[in-house]
């Protein structure tokens, strides 16, 4: 018989999204899914969390081979701007979907510091994504710089505005949208915002999203989310899960991240 311990259900299912980024091989990529896809299943049992894993594009399809009806589901961390055509190099959104993706990132501050994206490249992005019928997780931050000089909301404020205005005309409007608010001075730095900040942030965002938009959304907090600071995070308030980046790359260390609320 089950001891009371391993039935209990998180009180809240939370959002928990692996971003791998171009840190695991093509080869790793698919040895941790066959290692730990039933891991994660469990851990997807016991908790009720939901967990999307975003690896690179060749992985999706293989990944996608091994997984279950109720086990983690797949994001892609990119789709192109453009449906079809002569882009040499790229994969269209409605690709991704066929793959085995639900979930497309969309505007990571890498994207737009390494491969120069510009909003509108991102609005294009949306409206592929949409029309792919994925869920757009919109990526959004402010920098150092803007952060010390007290213009976060202003920030987040531009870079999130038309894209509302997108979601709310798309032609077939998504059940759901994500928001992942990732500081980019807290993106692989080991520094978090304060808990009041967070607060804060998370509160304005929740007002703003329902102020601007009757989609349902889920707003997530990404950068340097670790298994020491998850649960801390996760107690933010309208907070509704997590995106992870290094600490996603190893199971132990993503599992807990998952089960912070049972463990503390
Ligand atoms: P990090 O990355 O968790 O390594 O800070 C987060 C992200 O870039 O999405």
């Amino acid at each position: 018989m089950k001891s009371a311990k391993s039935k209990k259900k998180a009180l809240t299912p939370k959002i928990f999204v692996a971003n791998w980024k171009m840190n695991k091989s093509y080869d790793d990529s698919v040895l941790f899914a066959r290692n730990h896809i039933n891991d994660l299943a469990q851990t997807i049992l016991q908790t009720g969390h939901t967990v999307i894993i975003c690896p690179n594009y060749l992985a999706i399809a293989p990944i996608n081979a091994m997984l279950g009806s109720s086990g983690p589901m797949l994001g892609a961390q990119n789709c192109s701007r453009h449906g079809f055509g002569s882009y040499t190099g790229d994969t269209a959104a409605s690709s991704l979907a066929q793959a085995g993706c639900r979930y497309v990132l969309i505007g990571h501050s890498e994207r737009k510091r390494f491969y120069a994206e510009t909003s509108i490249d991102l609005e294009h992005k949306l409206k592929e994504a949409l029309k792919a019928e994925l869920i757009p997780i919109l990526c959004i931050g402010e920098s150092e710089q803007e952060h010390a000089e007290g213009r976060t909301r202003e920030i987040l404020e531009a870079q999130l505005a038309h894209q509302l205005e997108i979601i709310n005309a798309a032609p077939t409007q998504p059940t759901t949208y994500f928001i992942a608010y990732e500081p980019i001075w807290a993106i692989g730095s080991g520094i978090t915002p304060e808990p009041h900040d967070l607060f804060v942030i998370f509160h304005w965002l929740a007002e703003f999203c329902t102020r601007k938009s009757p989609v349902a959304y889920k707003l997530l907090y990404g950068g340097s989310v670790k298994p020491a600071n998850a649960a801390s995070i996760l107690a933010t308030k309208h907070l509704d899960g997590v995106l992870i980046g290094s600490a996603s790359l190893e199971f132990a260390s993503f599992d807990s991240i998952i089960k912070a609320d049972l463990l503390s």
